[in-house]
């Protein structure tokens, strides 16, 4: 049921989940252990505006279904692959029982650190197999896990901590990436000193970097792991308790975090990973996506272990110790299934051929990508030097609000066409919408996409705002859940993603807000004003444009040029972190506004992307000489 295995599969799957929705989850969800099934399958369909409950009165925990279910078939098997930053250090493997041990104990250990059901724990730790195994032994004790990507900044973590009423963090000294290591623990420091919720620090020991604890606040994991029980009894969670907030980046400038519940996540991380990826008992699959990130948590964690797999943990980056190490760890560890994002393929792209050709890739069956569109030269390159030309490419369309993915072909099954993510899966009813919220029928159209109708790993809710959850994806089109994105459906029907209809910019796979980053470039002492675009980036997809107003004018030397563009940078990586560091600045004397005081972005846009000669009707502005101006001073 739960399997589709042909096309024809594919499309008697599809018409089922559609005419009888509760019983096409219904039976997919039979394959899972729960402690109480559930009253009704789908609840809520949107209305009032984005209420959704699927297996509503069912009780379960999601880490007996990742863990436990699997010990007397797999208990020998390896769930997690950790490869280190430096590949002179060793790797790590854990099998499914030892991760279970490993998790029941972090769960104890929680336990005595007071950690109760539905407390918020914050993670700012480095890709180890700590921030796996406390992810699930959050889930286990039932508290609610935020993962803050280790790359974020002091202000972003409190931002977060603050907004999450997290009283617990775990985290580590330091991390590694590259040839260089980052302290962690200190970050959390400078964070904590805005968050008077936090209680308890739990520190791993990872690289030896020397680090302040904090008497009665902070502890080391290792110290607390002492004498720990090795096993710990699962927390019944209701099926619509949550399960966890990620914050991710909307068009305001705060970001929001986003809900996931229990019993819908699991089942949609499921369904989707075994599907989409065409997953078989002996594969080994590899994520590269930090679990920081949606892409880490549901296809780097929580669908491989559901499923029964195993799962690589990869702590570094692409470009260490060489442009080769993705495929050094590929042939390696016998990576089987290999998902990352086109960013990562096209930094790689750009490296000597030999990086890629000299590694012999045999072990790969299926390539996946994920986090923005790839462009066909990156499809084509993937394809024919990592994938050999035999290896089917899944380009998965999803988002962080609809916890797994979407859009996509299943591997080997459904057409996977360069620059299209293809058909929806089961379950998933896309439609485009016109400006004023009609469906646009028919194939070869394009619009905004839209999803028709509940699936079971929809966002629940943003954390302490619900209103903004409904505002943001339910009520712009009564009864759909709007996207953010524009879309093609071609001449097949096969979906193709256009990007972001909103004020969000995607770089490297990862979004920002460009009010976000405005907010953040406003806090430089040198700012008065600023405007942030995206444009088209070689290696990013889209790289970040900030044209900024300086206090008394435009600098005229480069020496105070060079301190406005400093300061404006340090403004952002102290306000979110390094990656989202602006690409270009640009200072100028004024922004191009409306008479009623609004910044016309398109013409910014045009600007940045080198479209100087179409900037459209200029003459509504305040100041049309402007304009003049700053295509004059483009970067
Ligand atoms: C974009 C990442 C084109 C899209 C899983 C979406 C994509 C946003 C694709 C979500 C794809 C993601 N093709 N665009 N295959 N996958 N996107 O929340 O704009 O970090 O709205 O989730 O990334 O980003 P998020």
């Amino acid at each position: 049921m739960s399997r589709v295995r042909t096309l024809e599969d594919y499309h008697t799957d599809y018409r089922h989940s559609v005419e009888d929705p509760d019983a096409f989850w219904a039976a997919c969800a039979e394959e899972f252990t729960w402690h109480k099934k559930w009253d009704s399958v789908r609840g809520g369909e949107f209305s009032p505006a984005g209420a959704s409950t699927w297996f509503a009165g069912a009780e379960l925990n999601i880490t007996e279904n990742c863990l436990d279910r699997h010990l007397a078939q797999r208990g020998n098997k390896l769930a997690i692959i950790f490869e280190p930053n430096d590949p002179r250090t060793r790797h790590l493997r854990l099998t499914y029982r030892e991760l279970h041990t490993q998790v029941c104990q972090m769960a104890n250990v929680l336990k005595k650190n007071g950690v109760r059901k539905g407390d918020r724990v914050v993670l700012y730790l480095p890709m180890i197999p700590q921030l796996a195994i406390a992810v699930l032994a959050c889930a286990r004790v039932g508290a609610v896990h935020g993962v803050v990507f280790a790359g974020f900044s002091a202000h972003a973590i409190a931002d977060r901590v603050n907004d999450a009423q997290a009283e617990f963090i775990i985290t580590a000294d330091a991390l590694e990436r590259g040839a260089k290591q980052i302290p962690v623990k200190s970050v959390v420091d400078e964070a904590l000193a805005l968050c008077p919720s936090v209680r308890r620090v739990l520190v791993v020991e990872h690289t030896g970097w020397p680090v302040d604890m904090r008497e009665g606040r902070d502890a080391w994991l290792h110290d607390e792991l002492v004498g720990v029980e090795k096993t710990c009894p699962a927390e019944p969670m209701a099926a619509e308790d949550p399960l966890f907030i990620l914050y991710t980046s909307g068009s305001t400038g705060k970001p929001k975090g986003v809900v996931h519940s229990q019993a819908g996540y699991m089942v949609w991380a499921d369904y989707t990973f075994r599907n989409v990826f065409q997953v078989e008992e002996n594969d080994v699959y590899w994520c590269t996506a930090d679990i920081g990130w949606v892409t880490g948590h549901t296809y780097g964690l929580y669908g491989p272990l559901l499923a029964g797999g195993t799962t690589l943990l990869f702590e570094g980056v692409p470009t260490f110790p060489s442009a080769g190490r993705f495929w050094e760890v590929i042939d390696k560890h016998h990576v089987t299934i290999f998902y990352t994002a086109p960013t990562a393929i096209r930094s790689l792209m750009a490296t000597p051929i030999d990086n890629v050709l000299s590694y012999s890739l045999s072990s790969l069956r299926v390539l996946g990508s994920v986090g923005e569109p790839i462009n066909e030269e990156a499809w084509h390159w993937y394809h024919q030097h990592v994938g050999k030309g035999r290896c089917p490419i899944v380009d998965t369309w999803w988002q962080t609000e609809t916890g797994g993915i979407m859009i996509s072909a299943l591997a080997g099954i459904t057409p996977s066409v360069p620059a299209r993510a293809g058909l929806p899966l089961p379950g998933v009813q896309p439609v485009l919408l016109a400006q004023d919220g009609s469906e646009i029928e028919g194939n070869d159209q394009e619009g905004y996409l839209a999803i028709k109708g509940s699936w079971p790993g929809v966002i629940r809710t943003t954390w302490g705002d619900h209103e903004r959850c409904q505002q943001t994806y339910f009520t712009p089109y009564p009864g759909y859940y709007f996207t953010g994105d524009g879309a093609r459906r071609d001449e097949n029907g096969l979906y193709r993603i256009i990007g972001r209809v909103d004020d969000v910019i995607n770089v490297s796979g990862h979004r920002f807000g460009t009010a976000e980053i405005e907010n953040a470039i406003n806090q430089s002492e040198y700012v008065i004003e600023s405007a942030v675009v995206g444009y088209p980036h070689d290696v990013k997809g889209q790289g970040i444009y900030a044209y900024v107003i300086c206090a008394g004018g435009v600098p005229t030397t480069d020496i105070d040029v060079q301190r406005a563009e400093a300061s404006i940078i340090e403004a952002v990586v102290a306000e979110i972190g390094r990656i989202a560091k602006p690409d270009k600045i640009q200072l100028v004397s004024g922004l191009p506004k409306t008479r009623s005081g609004k910044i016309m972005r398109r013409i910014l846009r045009k600007v940045a992307e080198g479209e100087t000669q179409a900037l459209g009707d200029t003459t509504t502005l305040l100041d049309p000489l402007v304009v003049d101006e700053i295509v004059a001073g483009r970067k």
